[in-house]
């Protein structure tokens, strides 16, 4: 078994008897500890004197999603999802529980529960939170589509609410006083097929810049995200993004960062991957990879994860990490955001037909991990 499991399996035993007992247990996680040496196929450093995590591999954020339910939960799984994310993480975004449709409850009224709660573990944990999402087109609260009121009267619910959720959330500090809540994806997907038509477009006018400025209003450090998917492997798509946000910053309308989500292919993109970083470095802003996972049988080719894809697989994670390291400058690197743990977990999962992440369904470190750690190292696929 590798050693990084045995540590987890050993962490999980030790809360388990200590919180069972009267003398009560260890009250926070193992970072780090010794290793067997060689044989740890978990990313671990073999031989070192000390467990090495994703964190330790990067000088910028690393991050992984989580629910207020999952962090609530003491269930094995949850447990050990938990003791992952302390290990390896320094960063989470809410998957679902941030976005519009959990919290803007009516026009003038919110639900900040669920997020509040991540906010609590994250100060509890030393984590940064990436707000995710206050803007988009999908997950929508249901009254948007009863809404009787008019067109103006819905422009100042949504950039009433916008206002209200950061200011909300950059109220919980760490102890150098900056917010839990770092940052926020504002806008989300305004490039998508289905965006136009949706009545955030057909109700506000330019409504991207509006909800920057409505952000803005909230808190003036929180930074500012524009987040959309296929920014690598879409030029055409890329180049309207960048226009966009050009056009934004010469308006002197509030952003401070571009999310490439890298929804990804073991086999694409290839050579577009290093141009969209480096397209996308080039605008100055902040660069966050803010929901990486990468399809490892997009074409429904394989029946299981074979070898020889899970290593195409672990070297496109390798791609990701190497030029999300190499090509954006450290001053602009606001991390690197994994989108789940394990397979089963994904989005994407649909009966065992893909295995996006980093962890098998047994929470073990795939080949994946490996080429991660690799390209967090800065090392280039041979
Ligand atoms: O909460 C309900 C539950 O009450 C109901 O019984 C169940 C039945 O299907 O659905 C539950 O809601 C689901 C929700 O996830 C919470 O689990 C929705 O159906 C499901 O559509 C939703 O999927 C999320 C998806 O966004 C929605 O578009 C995924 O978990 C989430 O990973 C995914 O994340 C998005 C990013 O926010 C934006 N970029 C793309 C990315 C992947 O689609």
């Amino acid at each position: 078994m590798k050693m990084k499991k045995i540590m987890r399996l050993l962490f999980i035993a030790v809360m388990i008897i200590g919180c069972s007992s009267s003398d009560g247990g260890p009250s926070g996680p193992i970072v780090g500890g010794p290793t067997g040496g060689g044989g740890n196929g978990g990313g671990g450093n073999g031989g070192g004197s000390t467990t090495e995590y994703l964190k330790d591999h990067a000088n910028f954020s690393i991050g992984n999603i989580v629910s207020a339910f999952k962090l609530a939960s003491s269930s094995s799984d949850n447990t050990q999802m938990k003791t992952i994310l302390l290990d390896e993480y320094t960063s989470i975004t809410a998957e679902n529980d941030m976005k519009a449709n959990n919290m803007f409850t009516g026009p003038t009224s919110y639900d900040w529960s669920d997020g509040d709660a991540i906010v609590a573990y994250a100060k509890a944990n030393g984590l940064r939170v990436h707000g995710h999402a206050l803007a988009w087109h999908n997950q929508q609260p249901g009254w948007f589509n009863t809404f009787s009121g008019t067109n103006e009267e819905f422009e100042t619910a949504v950039m009433d609410y916008i206002t209200a959720a950061v200011a909300h959330f950059a109220e919980e500090k760490d102890s150098n006083g900056n917010s839990i809540v770092a940052s926020w994806d504002v806008f989300n997907e305004a490039f998508d097929p289905n965006a136009s038509s949706n009545v955030l477009f057909t109700k506000i006018d330019d409504v991207v810049a509006k909800c920057f400025t409505a952000a803005r209003a909230g808190d003036p450090n929180i930074k500012l995200f524009y987040n959309d998917y296929n920014i690598a492997g879409d030029p055409n798509k890329r180049n309207n993004i960048i226009n966009m946000v050009n056009d934004l910053v010469s308006r002197s309308i509030p952003i401070d960062g571009i999310g490439m989500q890298m929804h990804l292919n073991h086999d694409w993109p290839t050579s577009d991957l290093p141009t969209a970083i480096q397209d996308i470095a080039n605008t100055g802003l902040l660069v966050h990879v803010s929901e990486l996972d990468i399809k490892a049988n997009f074409n429904s080719d394989v029946s299981e994860l074979t070898a020889a894809r899970a290593q195409a697989q672990a070297d496109q994670y390798q791609n990701a990490a190497y030029y999300y390291t190499t090509i954006v400058p450290t001053a602009q690197q606001h991390g690197i955001t994994v989108w789940g743990f394990r397979d089963q977990d994904s989005w994407l999962y649909d009966g065992n037909t893909d295995w996006p992440l980093l962890y098998d369904n047994n929470f073990d470190p795939k080949p994946a991990y490996d080429g991660f750690v690799e390209g967090l190292k800065g090392n280039a696929v041979n």
